[in-house]
C-alpha cells in the first residue's frame, strides 16, 4: 500500500478535551477536535487535511442536499488493556464504504486514503479514546455530494470526510420491538444494503410510530409480503432458538454488518451452531408458542449487543426471558471485549493498532 505521507495538518489552537466528562458520555454529544478532510474534483482525489473541527461551507445547489448522495460508514477505536489504540476491523469497513459508494455513484475513496488518513486523525486525537468498560472512540467516515448543480445528475465532486466523538455503550438495558408490518425501510433492488442517508431518514416515521406505541425499535420485514425478518432498526438481528444463533441470510435489503460477521464468526469459533437464512415472522411467533426461543438481540457497531426482551407480533407482545452472563449473546459480546482490548488472541487479524 502506497502510504499518504503528505497529509497537511493544522491542529487546533485550544483543545476542547477538559469540556468533555468522560464519567458521562452520551452516544453523539461530543466531536473531538480534528477531522480529516479530502475533496474530489476534476476527476481526481485532492491531498487529503487534518483540520480543527468546524462547520462546513457548501453551496446550497450542492447535489448532496437535494438527492440524496450521501454515505457513512460508523466504526469504532478502542483503548486496549496495554493503553494501545485498536481502530477495529479497518479493511472491513473501507470495504463496505466501497460498495455503498458504488451503488450511489459516488466517488471511491482510494484505500490509503482512507487508512492512511484515519491513522493519523486517531493518533492525532489519541487522548480522546476512552478506556471506561464498553466506552470507546466512535469513528464517522462521511462522503457528500459537493458540486453545485440544481438539476437532477450524478455529482462531479465529492467531499470526503472523517471526524470522531467518544461514545459510552447503548441500550444496555434490554428493548423492545414492534415486527413492522406495514412499512419499510428497503426494497428488492433498492438500496438497503448501502449505508447511505436515506435509508435512515426513511425509517424515521414508522420507527416514531412505533415509538408512540411504547416500542423502542422496529423489526423490519420484506417489502414484498411483510413475512420474513430483515433487521432491526439500525442494527441487524439475531435470535437464539433451539440453541442455534440465527440470523437473517444477507440480501440487498440488508446491511452487511460488520458487528454481524463478527458475533457469527466468533459463535463459531465457540462451536455455537449458526444458521444465516431466512427468517419467517411466522417461525418467530411458532417459537415463542413452542419455548424454543431464548434469545433476541440487534448487533451494531453503535450498540454492539442490544438485548431484547419484547417482540410484538401483529398486536401481541411475546417476551424473552432474563439475559445472564451465560446467555449466548452475552458470552459471544465478551468474547469480542476480549479481542478488541487484546486480552485474547486476535486469530482473525481484525484489530489494526495505531502506530
Ligand atoms: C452504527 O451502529 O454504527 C450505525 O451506523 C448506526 C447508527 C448510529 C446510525
Amino acid at each position: 500500500m502506497e502510504l499518504v505521507s503528505n497529509i497537511e495538518v493544522h491542529k487546533i489552537k485550544k483543545s476542547g478535551i477538559s469540556e468533555v466528562n468522560f464519567n458521562q458520555l452520551e452516544f453523539g454529544k461530543y466531536t473531538s477536535d480534528h477531522m480529516l478532510v479530502a475533496d474530489f474534483a476534476n476527476g481526481e482525489w485532492q491531498t487529503p487535511k487534518i483540520l480543527p473541527y468546524a462547520n462546513l461551507s457548501l453551496s446550497p445547489a450542492a447535489l448532496a442536499l437535494h438527492y440524496g448522495q450521501t454515505v457513512f460508514e460508523g466504526m469504532k477505536a478502542f483503548r486496549m488493556a496495554n493503553g494501545s489504540v485498536n481502530i477495529f476491523r479497518i479493511h472491513k469497513h473501507h470495504q463496505r464504504l466501497t460498495k455503498s459508494l458504488h451503488r450511489m455513484c459516488m466517488a471511491e475513496i482510494p484505500e490509503d486514503i482512507f487508512i492512511e488518513g484515519l491513522t493519523q486523525l486517531i493518533a492525532l486525537d489519541q487522548d480522546w479514546v476512552p478506556s471506561a468498560p464498553g466506552t470507546s472512540l466512535y469513528i464517522r467516515p462521511f462522503m457528500i455530494a459537493t458540486e453545485s448543480r440544481f438539476g437532477v445528475k450524478i455529482s462531479d465532486e465529492y467531499r470526503f470526510i472523517i471526524f470522531t466523538g467518544p461514545v459510552p455503550s447503548i441500550y444496555t438495558e434490554p428493548i423492545k420491538v414492534k415486527v413492522e408490518t406495514e412499512f419499510s425501510r428497503a426494497a428488492k433492488g433498492g438500496t438497503g444494503f448501502a449505508k447511505c442517508g436515506g435509508n435512515y431518514g426513511a425509517a424515521y416515521f414508522p420507527t416514531k410510530l412505533a415509538k408512540e406505541q411504547g416500542y423502542d425499535q422496529v423489526l423490519w420485514t420484506d417489502s414484498i409480503e411483510h413475512k420474513f425478518i430483515e433487521e432491526s432498526g439500525m442494527m441487524n438481528v439475531m435470535f437464539v432458538i433451539n440453541e442455534t444463533l440465527v440470523t437473517p441470510a444477507l440480501s440487498d435489503s440488508i446491511l452487511d454488518g460488520i458487528t454481524r460477521d463478527s458475533l457469527l464468526t466468533i459463535a463459531k469459533d465457540l462451536g455455537i451452531k449458526t444458521e444465516e437464512r431466512p427468517v419467517s415472522v411466522f417461525e418467530l411467533q411458532s417459537a415463542f408458542e413452542n419455548k424454543t426461543i431464548s434469545e433476541a438481540f440487534g448487533a451494531g457497531t453503535a450498540a454492539v449487543v442490544a438485548p431484547i426482551k419484547t417482540i410484538g407480533i401483529n398486536g401481541t407482545d411475546f417476551h424473552l426471558p432474563a439475559y445472564s452472563a451465560d446467555s449466548k449473546s452475552s458470552i459471544i459480546k465478551n468474547k469480542l471485549e476480549q479481542i478488541r482490548a487484546g486480552n485474547t488472541e486476535d486469530i482473525h487479524g481484525w484489530n489494526f493498532i495505531v502506530p
